[in-house]
């Protein structure tokens, strides 16, 4: 083993007292959907519209009390790809879904394209809109049967009532060959002049629309593109390699001196975390331009098994939370770190079970961070199991989930990096109850297990 993967072994033996505090709110073997009856549930069972194992949830935000959820129609059978519960209804820990805004939004018929196709993924924003980013695919999970029902839109939903405010179809420049788009993040300081980035990650790019202008525009830049050499996964014993580009998107709140919030980003094959002024982004002359390649910065490195999809930067603490799928965790970096290093990373959770393939990440505007979790993996290399809980929502407030951590505000100094493995057994004796010596001594063989997996055999 080299020494990188002790440092990275070292990143998350670091929080040896780290709470990985997480609750589970909701979890399900399968998703099942509130039906105006028992009888059109059967109906759409019987005739294949509803087939339960084919229904995966993706995405996830939260407004007020609404969990919204998105399922995209990977395979035939998903009768809503948007959907959501509610929060004060929490009397069981498996709800049934409602779709979102209605079941008519979601109806398939010979001759019409439903109004909501397949997103993966939705921005509540602080204005009380609903942003959501449609592929407008069907049967993503089979290439050869992948239908495009529409080109990729933007629904822009009112949360108030819940109407459409608006449908926007990007321009057919701004779909490429292999684009393919599953994140958004939302500039929204200014109700009416914000900006929505969507980014491409199979023709990488990013698109960013102007709710004023009503108009967007494509741009693209060479970190946006994944590393060729961080292709592998392998997660709870499935490897497969991917070559997904720009993926994680998050904002922070305006910066100085000019005022403009800098847009955080990684594509998914990368261990990097990139930045860039939206200053540079929202002007259409500027973004399009040659000039602008030496606004972007490289931050740092997450170091081996680093590859993330999502991330969500809550601006009240400057925080910013993305997933880890290779290491079944969330972690966390404070943007007010000069440096993104394997050692200025915290660990949220990380588990095995409770975090195979963590898929999304957001923080709601009472400063809880939700997570969904949801075994994608397994669903697209081998099969779910109807009989073990396959998704879960984990939830706790920022400042439970950051506490302990390389993100706490509180933590002043960070212990130095263990590089040998006695030390880190030193280390590990120190947490005062035994449930928490317990946890980490079982983390630190996971990662370990993890990186010698994947590294040595
Ligand atoms: C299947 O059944 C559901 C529920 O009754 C109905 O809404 C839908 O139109 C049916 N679809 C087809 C293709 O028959
Ligand atoms: C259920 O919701 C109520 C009101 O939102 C909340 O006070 C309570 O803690 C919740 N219970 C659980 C188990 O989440
Ligand atoms: C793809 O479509 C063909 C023809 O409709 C069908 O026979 C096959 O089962 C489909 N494959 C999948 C994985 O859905
Ligand atoms: C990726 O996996 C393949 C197959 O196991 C292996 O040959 C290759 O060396 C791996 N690449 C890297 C960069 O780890
Ligand atoms: C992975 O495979 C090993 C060896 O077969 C097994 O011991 C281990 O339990 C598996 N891990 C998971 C998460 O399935
Ligand atoms: C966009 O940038 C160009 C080039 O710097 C500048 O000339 C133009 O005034 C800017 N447009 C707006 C609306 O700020």
């Amino acid at each position: 083993m080299c020494i990188s993967m002790w440092i990275l072994l070292a990143l998350f033996a670091m929080d040896v007292v780290a709470n990985d505090n997480l609750r589970v709110a909701y979890q399900w073997k399968q998703i099942d959907f509130e039906y105006p009856n028992i009888g059109e549930r059967q109906a759409a069972i019987t005739n294949s519209t509803f087939i339960s194992e084919n229904v995966v949830p993706v995405g996830l935000e939260v407004y007020k009390n609404r969990l919204f959820i998105t399922l995209p129609r990977w395979k035939k059978g998903v009768p809503a790809s948007l959907a959501y519960i509610d929060l004060n209804d929490n009397f069981t820990q498996s709800p049934a879904l409602k779709p979102y805004p209605s079941w008519s939004a979601h109806r398939v018929t010979n001759d019409e394209v439903p109004e909501i196709i397949s997103p993966f993924r939705v921005r509540a924003d602080n204005c009380g809109r609903l942003w959501v980013l449609d592929t407008g695919v069907e049967n993503i999970a089979n290439e050869a049967n992948a239908t495009v029902l529409s080109p990729t839109r933007l629904l822009i939903y009112d949360l108030h009532n819940d109407n459409l405010l608006r449908s926007y179809k990007f321009p057919d420049d701004h779909i490429k060959d292999s684009s393919f788009f599953v994140s958004i993040a939302v500039e929204d300081e200014n109700c009416d002049d914000s900006y929505a980035y969507s980014a491409d990650l199979g023709k990488p790019g990013l698109v960013i629309y102007s709710w004023k202008s009503q108009s967007s525009w494509r741009m693209t830049h060479n970190f946006f593109h994944p590393d060729p050499t961080a292709g592998n996964f392998s997660i709870n014993n499935i490897t497969f390699q991917w070559e997904d580009g720009l993926f994680g998107l998050a904002l922070s709140k305006p910066q100085p001196p000019d005022n403009h919030p800098t847009l955080y980003f990684h594509p998914f094959v990368s261990m990097d975390e990139f930045q860039v002024s939206t200053k540079f982004l929202k002007n259409e002359t500027l973004a399009t331009s040659n000039e602008i390649y030496k606004e972007f910065k490289r931050i740092g490195s997450r170091g081996p098994n680093g590859q993330s999809s999502v991330e969500f930067l809550d601006k009240k603490t400057g925080v910013l939370f993305y997933t880890l799928p290779n290491l079944n965790a969330i972690a966390c970096w404070k943007t007010s770190n000069k440096e993104y290093t394997l050692k200025s990373q915290g660990r949220i959770f990380m588990d095995p079970v409770l975090m195979e393939f963590p898929n999304d990440v957001k923080v709601d505007d009472q400063s809880r961070l939700w997570v969904l979790s949801d075994r994608l993996q397994k669903f697209l290399y081998s099969e779910l199991d109807s009989n073990e809980i396959n998704f879960r929502i984990l939830t706790a407030t920022v400042q439970d989930a950051i506490s302990h951590t390389a993100c706490d505000p509180k933590t002043k100094r960070l212990p130095d990096i263990i590089n040998k493995l006695s030390d880190l057994i030193k280390t590990t004796a120190k947490p005062s109850t035994k449930s928490n010596a317990e946890k980490f001594y079982a983390s630190g063989l996971i990662v370990l297990s993890s990186i010698l997996m994947r590294t040595v055999f």
